[in-house]
């Protein structure tokens, strides 16, 4: 189900800062070779993304999963200076078309691409994160939330996708293995204290944690 009207989006997309031609490109890269071409952010979450980064300026970024790279050179936008984003994929191939497109970026040396399960490569990543945006396996989320929370510092931001899984959450009863793991999940980060949060209806919902 798609979450949000074409129009809508169409609209968002109108009036939101254009994407960068790095981003262009390899949007229209991806969708000319990947059948799940569907998972990249796109223009207006990559914005989004963008925007929060630029407001935050991290120093510590970390992203899981990172597909063909478009939401980590969104997200490398806002790095500070002397910044890293770290940013971990399972799968070569991606990894490989991501790489290509980071070697593009004015910053694109302060992005460190890790190629393996992040379950194993988050606990060897000994950095106080200032921003973390989750969008790998949805199956994992709350085993990364807890791997996250450890080294989120306070006041740290983490942002994770696909909070409604194509609308998949919204049914009475909730049948599929990803969308019970992401209301599992969503369950989990309402009952924490210890976090603000915010669910907003971007593309396919994102929920912002903010550590207090
Ligand atoms: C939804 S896509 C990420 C999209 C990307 N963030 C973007 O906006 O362009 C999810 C990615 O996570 C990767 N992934 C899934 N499970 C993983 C794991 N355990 N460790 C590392 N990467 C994983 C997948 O191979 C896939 O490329």
């Amino acid at each position: 189900m798609e979450m949000i009207h074409p129009l809508a989006e169409a609209y968002a997309e109108k009036f939101s800062s254009t994407e960068p031609a790095w981003a262009v490109a390899l949007s229209k890269e991806t969708r000319e070779y990947h059948p799940q071409s569907h998972m990249l952010s796109g223009h207006v979450q990559g914005r989004f993304l963008s925007v929060i980064s630029q407001l935050m300026q991290p120093r510590y970024i970390l992203e899981i999963g990172t597909f063909t790279g478009y939401s980590a050179g969104c997200l490398a936008e806002g790095l500070s200076r002397e910044g890293e984003l770290h940013t971990i994929e399972c799968r070569e191939s991606e990894a490989a078309v991501a790489k290509k497109y980071f070697n593009q970026l004015p910053n694109g040396h302060q992005i460190q691409l890790h190629i393996g399960n992040a379950m194993e490569i988050i606990p060897t990543l000994n950095h106080s994160w200032d921003l973390v945006f989750l969008d790998a396996d949805k199956t994992g989320y709350c085993e990364y939330y807890t791997q996250i929370m450890k080294n989120l510092r306070k006041g740290g931001l983490l942002i994770a996708d696909n909070i409604f899984f194509h609308g998949e959450v919204l049914q009475p009863v909730i049948t599929g293995k990803n969308a019970r793991a992401i209301h599992a999940f969503t369950e989990k980060i309402a009952e924490d204290n210890s976090t603000e949060k915010v669910i907003v209806t971007v593309r396919d919902g994102l929920v912002l944690i903010l550590k207090k």
